[in-house]
C-alpha cells in the first residue's frame, strides 16, 4: 500500500518505517499519524514482522512535533481529538506485536519525542535533540510527553524538560536514559536495523511476551507485578517456539523458529 506521508520498506522480517515530510520536518499532521497508524495495522494483519524501525526522511528531523500550521485556531475539541488521535498511535506502537526502535536522526521535538517514546526503544544520531517545547506554544505534550517521558526517565528530568521546553542534546539524553545509544548519523540506520534484525531473529513469542510483561507490570506493585511475568514465563513455555529453543540448545544447532 502506498501513502503520501510516510515510506514503509519489508526488509524480511524487519519493517523500515519512515515519517516523509522533511520539508515540513515531519511534523505530525492528521494524515501523517492516521497513515502511521494504517501502516501498523496492515504489518500486524501481515503477521511476518517481527521487528521495526522507525526513523525521519532527511538529515534534519526525525519529527519536530505536531503540526503547529494544522493545530493552530483549532477550539478544545478539535485539539482533544488530535491528542486522542496522538494516543492511538503511541499505544499502536507500544502494544504491537513486534518491537519498534526509534532511529532519531535529528529534531525529536514535541510529538516528535513522544513519538519516539512511544517506541521500545531510541537510537540517535550525535546531532539529534530532544525536547517537549511545548509551553513555548502555551501548549503542554499531548501525545504522552508528560506521562511516557517521566516513566522513561524519571519525574526530575521529565519535570525539567516540560516545564521549560528547553531542548536536550543526545549527549545528554542518552545521559539521563531517554536514548540507549549516540552514534554517528551515517551509521544510525544500519545499527538500528542490525538491531532490530538480532530482535527478529529471536524467538517471536518470547519476544512479544517479554513486551507485555514489561509493559503491564510497569505499574503494578512488585507482587502483582512478579505474579504477572510467572503466569507469562509459563504461558510462553507452552510455544512450540520454547520447545525448540531449548532443544536445539541442547542438540547445540541454531534454532528455527516459527512464531507459534
Ligand atoms: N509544525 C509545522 N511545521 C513545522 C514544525 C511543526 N512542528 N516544525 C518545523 N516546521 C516547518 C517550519 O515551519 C518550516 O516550514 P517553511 O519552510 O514552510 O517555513 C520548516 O519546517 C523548516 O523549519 P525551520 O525553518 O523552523 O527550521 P530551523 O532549522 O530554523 O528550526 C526547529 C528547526 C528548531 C525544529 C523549528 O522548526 C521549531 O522550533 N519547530 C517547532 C518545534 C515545536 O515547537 N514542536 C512542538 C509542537 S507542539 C506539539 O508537538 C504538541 C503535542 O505534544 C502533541
Amino acid at each position: 500500500m502506498a501513502y503520501d506521508t510516510i515510506l514503509v520498506e519489508q526488509k524480511g522480517a524487519v519493517a523500515l518505517i519512515t515519517l516523509n515530510r522533511p520539508k515540513a520536518l515531519n511534523a505530525l499532521n492528521r494524515q501523517l499519524i492516521t497513515e502511521l497508524l494504517s501502516v501498523y495495522d496492515a504489518l500486524i494483519a501481515g503477521g511476518t514482522t517481527r521487528s521495526a524501525v522507525l526513523t525521519g526522511a532527511g538529515d534534519k528531523a526525525f519529527a519536530a512535533g505536531a503540526d503547529i500550521t494544522e493545530m493552530n485556531g483549532q477550539g478544545p475539541a478539535d485539539m482533544a481529538a488530535f491528542s486522542a488521535l496522538g494516543h492511538r498511535m503511541g499505544a499502536r506502537i507500544e502494544t504491537a506485536p513486534f518491537p519498534t526502535i526509534a532511529a532519531v536522526n535529528g529534531f525529536a521535538l514535541g510529538g516528535g519525542c513522544e513519538l519516539a517514546l512511544s517506541a521500545d526503544f531510541i537510537h540517535a544520531a550525535e546531532e539529534a535533540k530532544f525536547g517537549q517545547p511545548e509551553v513555548n506554544l502555551g501548549l503542554i505534550p499531548g501525545f504522552g510527553g508528560c506521562t511516557r517521558l517521566v516513566r522513561r526517565v524519571g519525574v526530575a528530568w521529565a519535570r525539567e524538560l516540560v516545564e521549560t521546553g528547553d531542548p536536550i542534546s543526545a549527549a545528554e539524553a542518552l545521559r539521563i536514559g531517554l536514548c540507549n545509544r549516540v552514534v554517528p548519523r551515517a551509521q544510525l540506520l544500519e545499527g538500528a536495523l542490525k538491531t532490530a534484525q538480532r530482535i527478529a531473529d529471536r524467538g517471536p513469542c518470547a519476544v512479544r511476551a517479554a513486551r507485555d510483561v514489561l509493559l503491564q507490570t510497569q505499574d503494578l506493585d512488585l507482587v502483582r507485578a512478579n505474579a504477572f511475568e510467572m503466569t507469562a514465563f509459563g504461558l510462553v513455555s507452552a510455544s512450540a517456539d520454547s520447545q525448540e529453543g531449548m532443544t536445539a540448545f541442547v542438540e547445540k544447532r541454531p534454532a528455527k523458529f516459527q512464531g507459534k
